[in-house]
Parts: structure tokens; C-alpha cells; sequence
């Protein structure tokens, strides 16, 4: 069978590594890469890391408003689904390249496949919300990462096959982790010692296009002393310098460009505790067992947030400083599968 993959974000590459492996073994599959992140750093570089197949089709269209994006996007894969008439199209997450590619398929009565579905987080405020939803009701196959997702999807009725395969982040993670252990030298790069440091990332539209929320972000990080390293997303880059906001005197912050996935994986891996409002790096955090504290109001990954292995403090400066200052010794539990996500989802297909 043919499957036409959609990407277009850096969780997506991520997501797509290991099913696009297990996916060549049996099937055809042809990548389209939408443009939407398109920095060397957003997206090359995790395609030469984890081996993901070169794209076959390259849309360039990058960054715009929500319409404009998804609208450019739709008109172009629509083109390609037409003339290579795929049997699936395959979409991941909740990006507005994920909606683009279920709409475009579904349109041309191509059944989509949704990995990573079922997530709500009851915000519709939220773009990813809109995004999720929307692809959800309109695919055939929706690969769930939890048994919370399947429910979400049930208490919707969404008629589709619905299957709980575990998480594609956990297979990628658990796939790299000692090459990133053994490889990456981040660590030395940015001289500071495994255990001694926060790692911090910020990137979600509702906390950078929000003056306020962003100074009271920063405000807690001031409040902060120890080491806190920031891969600093394009997006908060771009609004810090727009609010005239002060990053200079925080001390003890390693501002950095965004890194490769190895370097994440090990960035992670030897942090305190974890600071972020990403959907990828607080199941990633609990993958790899520390402690995370999250800057958003909801989180659609709940089960982190069991035996404070999550905490979510929202944008308030006191609530964040006093989570990442709390001692918590938290259990893990398997609710993201067993790291076969990938093999699960091909299996299911054949
Ligand atoms: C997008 C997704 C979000 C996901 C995130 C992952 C949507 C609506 N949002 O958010 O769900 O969590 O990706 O990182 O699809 N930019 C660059 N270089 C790049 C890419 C972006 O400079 O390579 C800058 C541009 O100024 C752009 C801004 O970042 O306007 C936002 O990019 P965009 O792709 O629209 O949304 P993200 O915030 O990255
Ligand atoms: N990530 C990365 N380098 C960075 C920041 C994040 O490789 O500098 C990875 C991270 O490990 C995770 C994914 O990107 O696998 C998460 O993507 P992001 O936070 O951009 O989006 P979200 O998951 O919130 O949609």
C-alpha cells in the first residue's frame, strides 16, 4: 500500500522517525514537508539525526497567520494527493500542517490516519485544540498514545477505529537514549555538570502572545538562582525582542539556539527538573523521569500530573518558583505503553 506521510513541525519529524521505519519495511511511503518550521535547527537537523527519509515533496510554505498557513498548505497537498493517489495519508499531532493534510485527504475521500489522537485539552482557545478535534472527526484510523485519549474519542462518538498503540514519542525516546547518553556533548559545550541545572522551554502561542504571561515566565526564572539552560523556540525569541523584555539580568541563564534531538534527549535526561509549556517535553520528561513543571492552565498528557511527577502552575511567578523549589519524589507508570508504539501501528495497518 502507498501512504503519503504529512509533516511540517519539529515534534512531527520526531513523531514520524519510528513509524516511518517500521512503515518502509512493509509499505510505500512518500514524505510531504510543509514548510511551516524551516530553519536548519527546526527541522533539518532531526531528519540527519534520526535517519528520516528525505522528503519527496517540499512545500516551502512557512510562516504566516492560522489561514494563510493552513489555507497554502491544503491548496498545495491537495495537488500532490491528486497526482500520486495515495491509499492513506498519515498525520501526527495537532499542528495546523496536521489539519492541512487530514482536510486536504479527506476531501479526496483518501481515509487519514491520525497518530497521536484522542488528546484534549477543553481549550478551544488553543489552535492545537481546533486542530485536534477537527483531524479527529475526520480520519478512519486514530492511533491513540493513552487509554485517556481512547475515552475522549468515545465520549465524542467519533466513528473511526479507535486503538490505544502507547506513545511514538516513547519509542523515540527509548530508541535514542544511550546514543544520546554517549554522543551528545552538550553538557561540555555549555560547561555545566548533570544534576546542577533547570532545563527550561517556552514556546506555546497562549503564554508568547501574551505580554504579561511571558514577564511573569521570566519574572519566576529571576526568582530562581540555580543554572537554567533555555533553547529559546523562534517563536518566544521573536515576541521577548517585540515586548522589549530584559533577559539580561537574570542570572544564572543559558540562553541557547534550539538543539538537535540528542541534545534534548540529554539535556533532559540530566536536568533538576524540567520547565515547560510543550506537549512533547513533559511526556519526554516523564519518559525519562524527572520531575516536570508545566506553564500552562490544562494539560492534555493528565497522567503525568499523578504523584506530582507533573506539576501545572500555569503563568503565576510565585506558583512556578514554589514548584520547581519543591522536593517531589514521584513514581512512574507504564500509561504510555511500552516504547513498540510504531510496531503497533504498522501491525495494525497490515
Ligand atoms: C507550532 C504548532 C504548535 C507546536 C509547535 C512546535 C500550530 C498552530 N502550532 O507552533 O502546536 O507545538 O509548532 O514547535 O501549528 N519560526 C521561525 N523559524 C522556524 C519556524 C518558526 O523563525 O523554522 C518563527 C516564525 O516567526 C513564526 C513563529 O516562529 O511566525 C511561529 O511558528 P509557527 O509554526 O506558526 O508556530 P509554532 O509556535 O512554531
Ligand atoms: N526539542 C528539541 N530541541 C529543542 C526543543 C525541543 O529537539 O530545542 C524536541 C523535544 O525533545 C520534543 C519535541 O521537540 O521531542 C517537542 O517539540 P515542541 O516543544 O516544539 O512542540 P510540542 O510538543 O509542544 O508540540
Amino acid at each position: 500500500m502507498k501512504f503519503i506521510t504529512i509533516l511540517g513541525a519539529r515534534p512531527q519529524f520526531i513523531k514520524a522517525a519510528p513509524v516511518s521505519r517500521e512503515l518502509r519495511k512493509h509499505h510505500t511511503e512518500q514524505i510531504v514537508h510543509t514548510g511551516q518550521h524551516y530553519d536548519q535547527n527546526m527541522s533539518d537537523i532531526f531528519f540527519e539525526e534520526l535517519n528520516i527519509p528525505t522528503p519527496d515533496f517540499n512545500l516551502e510554505i512557512g510562516s504566516s497567520s492560522h489561514g494563510k498557513q493552513t489555507g497554502r498548505m491544503l491548496e498545495r497537498i491537495e495537488e500532490i494527493l491528486l497526482s500520486e493517489t495515495p491509499d492513506y495519508v498519515l498525520v501526527y499531532g495537532d499542528t495546523n500542517s496536521t489539519l492541512a493534510g487530514a482536510l486536504a485527504a479527506c476531501k479526496l475521500h483518501i481515509p487519514v490516519v491520525h497518530v497521536e489522537a484522542g488528546l484534549r485539552s477543553f481549550n478551544k482557545q488553543m489552535p492545537e485544540e481546533i486542530n485536534r478535534i477537527m483531524t479527529d472527526h475526520v480520519s478512519e484510523y486514530l492511533f491513540c498514545p493513552t487509554q485517556t485519549a481512547v475515552k475522549n474519542l468515545e465520549n465524542e462518538n467519533v466513528n473511526a477505529k479507535i486503538i490505544n498503540v502507547g506513545d511514538v514519542m516513547y519509542d523515540a525516546v527509548e530508541y535514542n537514549r544511550q546514543l544520546a547518553e554517549s554522543q551528545s556533548d552538550i553538557l561540555k559545550k555549555q560547561q555545566i555538570e548533570a544534576n546542577s541545572y533547570h532545563l527550561i522551554t517556552v514556546h506555546r502561542a497562549e503564554n508568547t502572545d501574551d505580554p504579561t504571561k511571558l514577564a511573569n515566565i521570566l519574572q519566576a526564572f529571576a526568582q530562581i538562582e540555580e543554572i537554567k539552560v533555555w533553547p529559546l523556540h523562534p517563536r518566544t525569541k521573536n515576541k521577548i525582542s517585540d515586548y522589549g523584555l530584559d533577559l539580561s539580568s537574570i542570572q544564572n541563564l543559558k540562553i541557547i539556539e534550539p538543539v538537535g534531538y540528542l541534545d534534548m534527549l540529554k539535556l533532559e535526561t540530566n536536568a533538576k527538573k524540567i520547565l515547560t509549556d510543550s506537549g512533547g517535553v513533559q511526556k519526554e520528561a516523564y519518559f525519562v523521569q524527572v520531575p516536570c513543571v508545566t506553564m500552562r492552565e490544562q494539560t492534555e498528557w493528565v497522567e503525568t500530573l499523578e504523584d506530582e511527577a507533573n506539576t501545572l502552575v500555569g503563568t503565576d511567578t510565585a506558583e512556578i518558583v514554589r514548584a520547581v523549589l519543591k522536593e517531589v519524589k514521584p513514581s512512574y507508570k507504564p500509561y504510555f505503553g511500552s516504547a513498540n508504539a510504531a510496531e503497533k501501528i504498522v501491525g495494525k495497518l497490515k
